[in-house]
């Protein structure tokens, strides 16, 4: 297993590129298999979880095409099996957003049921639910979600989610798309990525409305065409280079971005005394060599603060002035970073679904390993300010949901080098 070797110390400088949002091109690729012909897909970010994505498909017999730019092209009609196989799903639990979109398309579907991960049992019952509210027969066996769309397909449905769910609102919403009659999803999701699924569903035909509120209105319609689509940029990678600049004390500007859609995070950067600068589609941080200030903070659904930006804000508060206390509301087990962190002398407890941080002025290199996507890209972030090298082993996580992380580090200075395990 590959793994990262930082030498911390060096104060970050430089501009970067963001790439696409992993969470709007996983939901927007599975879209893909509502139309009745090809659709060209651009903007993909080059990370494992689309190539997963993509292994899906050929598994399912559809050949996708990649361009020399990275964009792909699909053609569902040449789809030879519904099945998406626990091979797969096990490695990308956000395979289960093929559920919707084949049981519309096609009638039918036999999707793994993914398991939990690190952090978090991670249940799809909102999913199951929805579905059948719109009339499909879904039955759990042997691992499997098997579900049967009824005789003339899915029905437009009425559907309160008891918790906001950002794939569960997506699911249901493709599923929606060629439904028959109107679906009104209340208390949905309000996530970005909900509303680039949304703009692609809408290119390719489907009425959409409400999407980026608590209540999204879709009236089915017979078939969805061709279609080519840009996936926006992704906020949580965006962020994460932001804190980079921060808890080193440097300077980053990040480009192919849009400021508008981590208005929570850069607040929080500009309490820890960031000198926080945006245009259009750039946004730039500056510590002006200053240690950041603690912050509090309580992850909850957007537009509030991302859970998927908890781990970096912890790794911010590990070396900044002053005690801050972190809640966690979205997931049950996200803290595994802590326990990495504590190797590397971070003062962190953690009490239930809090964790109190008392900033220390460094931290110590030291070999850790990366248990989930963001907790690795957090102990990333600790070992560019610690004292020596920090090794980082299972870097496999960091490679789901980060491109190219070592190069775009390098660019903006920072001593870090890949180790082929
Ligand atoms: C999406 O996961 C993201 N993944 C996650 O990003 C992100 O952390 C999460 O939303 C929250 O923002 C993708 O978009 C591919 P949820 P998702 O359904 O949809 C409960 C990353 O790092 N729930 O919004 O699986 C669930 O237990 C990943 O990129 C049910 O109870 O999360 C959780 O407590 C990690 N029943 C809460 O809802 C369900 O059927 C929110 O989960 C579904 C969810």
């Amino acid at each position: 297993m590959d793994k990262l070797i930082i030498t911390g110390g060096a104060r970050l400088d430089g501009e970067i590129r963001i790439s696409g949002a992993k969470n709007a091109a996983l939901p927007i690729l599975a879209a893909t298999l509502l139309a009745d012909g090809p659709v060209t897909v651009g903007n993909l970010p080059h990370l494992h979880d689309i190539t997963t994505m993509i292994e899906l498909f050929g598994r399912m017999g559809i050949e996708p095409v990649i361009d020399e730019k990275l964009a792909v092209e699909i053609d569902p009609r040449t789809i030879k099996t519904l099945v998406a196989p626990y091979e797969l799903v096990k490695t990308m639990r956000a395979s289960i957003l093929v559920l919707g979109p084949m049981v519309a398309r096609f009638g039918k579907a036999e999707v793994a049921l993914p398991g939990g991960c690190a952090i978090g049992s991670r249940p799809v019952d909102l999913h199951i639910r929805g579905l059948e509210a719109m009339g499909a027969t879904i039955e759990v066996e042997g691992g499997y979600i098997k579900a049967q769309a009824p005789e003339g397909g899915l029905r437009g449905a009425h559907f309160f989610f008891d918790t906001v769910s950002v794939t569960g609102t997506e699911n249901i919403m493709m599923a929606a798309a060629l439904a028959r009659g109107r679906s009104v999803l209340q208390n949905a999701a309000r996530e970005p990525e909900v509303v680039d699924l949304a703009n692609f569903l809408i290119a390719m035909g489907a009425k959409v409305q409400g999407a980026g509120t608590d209540t999204i209105v879709i009236d089915g319609v017979e078939r969805l065409s061709s279609a080519t689509y840009r996936v926006m940029p992704d906020r949580i990678e965006t962020g994460t280079y932001l804190v980079a600049a921060a808890v080193t004390g440097g300077r980053v500007k990040v480009k192919d971005t849009d400021p508008t859609i981590l208005e929570a995070v850069l607040e929080k950067l500009k309490e820890a005394g960031a000198d926080i600068t945006t245009g259009e589609d750039w946004i730039e941080l500056n510590m002006h060599g200053k240690r950041p200030k603690a912050v509090n903070l309580r992850t909850a659904p957007y537009p509030a603060f991302p859970t998927d930006m908890q781990a970096q804000f912890i790794s911010l508060n590990a070396i900044a002035e002053g005690t801050g206390a972190v809640i966690e509301t979205i997931f049950e087990n996200r803290f595994m970073h802590v326990y990495e962190m504590h190797r590397m002398g971070a003062q962190i407890q953690v009490e239930g679904n809090t964790a109190i941080v008392t900033g220390t002025k460094t931290l110590k290199g030291a070999p850790v390993m990366a248990t989930d996507l963001r907790a690795s890209a957090s102990l990333v972030l600790s070992a560019l300010v610690a004292e020596g090298d920090t090794l980082i082993d299972r870097i496999y996580h960091i490679d789901r949901g980060y491109e190219c992380i070592e190069e775009k580090l390098q660019m903006l200075g920072a001593k870090i080098r890949r180790v082929p395990g």
